[in-house]
């Protein structure tokens, strides 16, 4: 059995994984050992039944006892342990849920369902290092992935509607304690059906913008609101989110000639875990509708058509549906008036899964099968 090392297992990202761990009884055919920051010496959580003590995170030796690591804790993290670890002489399997290694020639980005293939040759090649992709670029291809493994996209224009976690716990709070505020400062207003909306409206305006609802996490109110930047700023005006787009993209689908362009805005909307995307896809030839919907039902056994059709969207294309699931699904497929070879698609996918924990735990079980 392997040993396995687990580090930010109590963050958010880190609970999914072992939730999805224990679900899938994968705890069975490992040897876990619970690293800490914080807390070295209590006792460890005991997913899987196994018993022991939380490690030192810090602890380069310990660390090198293990076989594999799975991290959880984030980028500054693994920009101080990983070279140390690497340096020392550590040859086992990293595997990352966060950016910082991403784009490195001897990383590979994982998400199986899409590029397996290449996952294992890295193995064969000697890959040691794996890192799970931006969400939205890995729930972009869960949903659209027939179309982008054939080879059939020229390009991609992308909205996205992102949710709360994907920014942490902290602004899913944050969002939750906004829109509790909103209801409250006119709940009286409300409770009295002849009350004029257009008053209650400009009260709850007024109330957002005069700096009464909490901001620290996101910056700017979010509830009854959005906004249409997230993460850092680069030179060229787009946010560090969207350059992942197409940066990552390429890479998972191993391109690094005859790159695919994906670019457009990403925008953080009042979802608690589900990012949503528009897409507008430029095809390399005019598909009809149904064969389009072949080719992407066939890709994995998490993708599903919604038939573009209002009830059926309505009830299975939302946050709401697909929030806890593993599904991926894609609807709203449709010729565009830009020209037949023009398609507009809208797919949902749970941020915290497909979009973060389940790539992680597929490496390990294929590091472990
Ligand atoms: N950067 C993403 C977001 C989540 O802010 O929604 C992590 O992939």
């Amino acid at each position: 059995m392997k040993n396995v090392g687990f580090i930010g297992w109590r963050g958010m990202v880190g609970s999914v994984l072992m939730q999805r761990m224990t679900e899938e009884r994968d705890f069975d055919g490992i040897r876990p050992v619970f690293f800490s920051t914080s807390q070295t010496g209590e006792e460890a959580p005991q997913f899987g039944g196994h018993r022991s003590t939380l490690q030192d995170a810090f602890d380069i030796d310990a660390l090198s006892a293990l076989d594999i690591i799975i991290s959880c804790q984030g980028g500054d993290y693994t920009n101080e342990v990983y070279p140390k670890l690497r340096r020392s002489g550590w040859s086992g399997y990293w595997i990352d849920a966060a950016s910082a290694l991403r784009m490195n020639d001897d990383a590979i980005i994982i998400l199986d369902p899409v590029n397996g293939k290449h996952i294992e040759a890295g193995l064969n090649n000697g890959i040691k290092t794996f890192v799970g992709g931006n969400c939205t670029v890995s729930l972009m291809l869960m949903s659209l992935g027939g179309l982008f493994t054939n080879d059939l996209v020229e390009w991609a224009s992308v909205a996205t509607y992102q949710a709360a976690s994907g920014a942490g716990a902290r602004h899913m709070r944050e969002l939750l304690v906004q829109m509790g505020a909103l209801n409250a400062h006119v709940v009286k207003e409300l409770q009295n059906p002849v009350s004029a909306i257009l008053d209650i409206e400009q009260k709850v305006t007024e109330f957002t913008r005069n700096g009464s609802l909490p901001t620290e996490q996101f910056g700017a109110p979010l509830a009854g609101s959005l906004i249409p930047w997230i993460d850092k700023k680069l030179d060229n005006g787009q946010s560090r989110e969207e350059w992942k787009g197409q940066a990552e993209t390429n890479k998972i689908l191993v391109r690094s000639q005859d790159i695919i362009p994906v670019d457009g805005l990403c925008v953080r909307i009042g979802a608690l875990r589900c990012h949503s995307q528009a897409f507008t896809l430029k095809l390399k030839k005019d598909l009809p509708v149904a064969e389009i919907e072949a080719l992407l039902s066939a890709h994995n056994e998490w993708v599903h058509v919604v038939p573009n059709d209002r009830e059926i969207t309505m009830r299975e294309l939302t946050p709401a549906a697909v929030t806890g699931t593993l599904k991926t699904p894609v609807g709203r497929i449709r010729k565009l008036n830009m020209g037949p070879d023009y398609i507009s698609a809208f797919t949902v996918g749970d941020q915290l899964l497909w979009g973060a924990a389940e790539p992680l735990r597929r490496m390990l079980n294929i590091l472990i099968k």
